[in-house]
């Protein structure tokens, strides 16, 4: 209970941090809505689970957890869960092979967003057994999940190996000095919430969920739920990313330059497409492990 109740300080302090050029994911924004999007999808049974699983003080309220992961990375206790942000792959590949990418940066296979995407759902496949004997605390599942579907969404996290992710490409975000990984990251929501909805999150969250519901990506949102094997998935949702990233977030890009409204309005139709997609696919996931069994994943290794 105490990490938690510091966590709720940690939560009203985090605005600063996330500030810091080079924080790497998703910024608080995306991350919350990936996953208000999420829970708002949720059938009964998972809604009760995850309700069951959040503690007290978030009361209910999965998005207020959703940057844990970023918050703990660091400690001493959590550092194994560093690598687990991001994909490195080979410079101006443009794909991504799960076998050769899928690594820490000591060759330990499986420590990379895609890795734990499906450690974490397998993880979770479990809670229906019962409280008795289990060997992972499905509270931190949960909320890593959450988290990683978020990131792996992010097309700048399946980027390069040498400018890690486009973090090391410095250059200038209308005025202010940024970096390219961080545009993709936290600049172009929040210009985006600054240009068209009044700064609120509120009413960008709502423009999305129109758009899905009864909007630009309707048609497509069943296609974006097909999933069979995870495992399979995690390897489409990590391709799509590095094939945005080098498409549309790469490409014509040097550092030094100064990104301004042409990238903006071109690029930010990709963002938020890319938040969409994370929380409908993090609902797609929560409603097959709590769901019905008969209908779930084929066993997840
Ligand atoms: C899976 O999670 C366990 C702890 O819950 C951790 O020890 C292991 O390193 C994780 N592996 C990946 C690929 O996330
Ligand atoms: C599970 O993890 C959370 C967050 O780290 C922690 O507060 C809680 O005490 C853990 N639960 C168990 C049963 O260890
Ligand atoms: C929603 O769709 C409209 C077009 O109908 C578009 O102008 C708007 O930018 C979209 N909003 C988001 C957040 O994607």
């Amino acid at each position: 209970m105490d990490r938690w109740l510091s966590f709720g300080l940690l939560l009203l302090c985090s605005c600063s941090l996330l500030m810091v050029p080079g924080a790497v994911a998703w910024s608080k924004e995306g991350h919350m809505m990936t996953c208000r999007i999420a829970q708002a999808l949720l059938e009964p049974e998972a809604a009760e689970a995850v309700q069951n699983l959040l503690p007290h003080h978030v009361d209910g309220d999965l998005s207020a957890l959703c940057i844990w992961p970023d918050q703990i990375r660091h400690w001493y206790k959590y550092r194994w869960t560093s690598p687990l942000h991001f994909i490195d792959t080979p410079d101006d590949a443009c794909s991504f092979d799960y076998a050769r990418d899928c690594h820490d940066s000591h060759g330990l296979q499986d420590m990379c967003v895609a890795g734990a995407v499906k450690n974490f759902t397998s993880q979770l496949m479990h809670y229906k057994e019962g409280t008795g004997d289990r060997r992972y605390n499905m509270t931190e599942a949960l909320l890593f999940l959450s988290h990683f579907m978020g990131d792996i969404h992010q097309p700048m996290h399946v980027g390069f190996t040498t400018d890690r992710g486009g973090n090391t490409a410095e250059l200038r975000w209308f005025r202010h000095k940024s970096n390219l990984h961080h545009v993709w990251d936290r600049e172009i929501v929040l210009t985006a919430m600054k240009e068209y909805y009044d700064k609120d999150m509120e009413l960008l969250l709502q423009d999305i969920e129109r758009n899905y519901t009864d909007g630009i990506w309707s048609d497509d949102v069943s296609s974006w739920q097909h999933c069979n094997e995870i495992s399979q998935c995690v390897n489409r949702w990590a391709r799509e990313s590095i094939q945005i990233a080098c498409k549309w977030a790469y490409k014509g890009v040097e550092p030094g330059m100064t990104l301004a409204d042409d990238y903006f309005n071109s690029r930010m139709p990709y963002v938020m497409k890319r938040i969409a997609q994370g929380g409908v696919r993090l609902s797609m996931i929560l409603n097959q492990v709590f769901g019905d069994p008969e209908e779930g994943f084929a066993a997840a290794t």
